[in-house]
């Protein structure tokens, strides 16, 4: 399986910034990129098609969107479809991330619909999952991870492609706050992410790759992805300039 190393610029980024970052990840990163590794960014809608062109051709870089709606096409004001992600040269989109479920307020029925229809249209998806604080201190991490991942894949159907789906376990008390979950928090919540996969879709579950997200660093980072059933990364702060990014990539 290979790993995963993701980017979320979130609302970060011009078209000429995003050109200028992608253009610096792949000199620092595309020739040295082990064969056991897979990038992704996932820039503002607006930057998909020029980011899309810096990496185009080039092997293991791949571009994604942020989010996305349920439908084709339609009247539904400010949103977009996977096709249209698919048409700007994107392989991934994200759903359910924090800031959307938090921020924004989406709830898991619309998280699952949109995880079911992105796969539907062809892209891979990564769905992101996590606790909040309060929740944590009520020991309620399970509880709500799998309420998350089984009305988040209530739709996937059971012979899905295992490399098509991905999971992000990202804590919310850990994003953007540079406070990182510790290595027996991220075991025990991998692990139970597995399990609860391995239960839903039997041995396929086995290939599903789950991420890890919440103020990855540099400095950080190669301890993180070297524990059991961390199969990648999805990094916000960190991956919004191409050196750390880079070092992150290759950590
Ligand atoms: P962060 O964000 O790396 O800035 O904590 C992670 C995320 O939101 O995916």
């Amino acid at each position: 399986m290979k790993k995963l190393m993701a980017a979320n610029w979130k609302m970060y980024k011009t078209r000429e910034e995003a050109k200028a970052t992608a253009e610096e990840l792949l000199k620092l990163a595309a020739s040295s990129l082990p064969e056991d590794r897979e990038v992704l960014v996932c820039p503002p809608f607006t930057s998909l098609g020029v980011v899309s062109e810096v990496f185009s051709g080039v092997p293991g870089f791949f571009v994604g969107g942020q989010d996305f709606y349920f439908r084709e096409e339609g009247a539904f004001t400010g949103e977009i479809a996977p096709g249209m992600l698919l048409d700007q040269g994107a392989h991934f989109g994200l759903t359910g991330h924090s800031e959307r479920r938090h921020v924004i307020g989406e709830g898991d029925e619309l998280v699952g619909k949109k995880t079911a229809f992105g796969l539907a249209s062809g892209l891979s998806v990564i769905l992101c999952i996590g606790e909040l604080i309060e929740e944590r201190r009520a020991g309620r991490v399970e509880e709500v991870l799998e309420r998350q991942l089984r009305l988040g894949l209530a739709d996937v159907p059971n012979d899905i492609d295992p490399e098509r789906l991905c999971v992000a376990y990202e804590p919310v008390w850990a994003i953007g706050t540079g406070e990182v979950a510790g290595p027996r928090e991220i075991l025990e919540a991998h692990a139970f992410v597995r399990k609860t996969m391995v239960a839903m879709f039997g041995d396929n579950a086995n290939e599903i790759r789950i991420l890890y997200g919440g103020s990855v660093k540099p400095s950080n980072c190669a301890e993180i992805i070297a524990l059991d059933n961390v199969d990648g990364v999805l990094v916000g702060g960190a991956s919004l300039q191409g050196e750390s990014f880079s070092q992150i990539v290759l950590a």
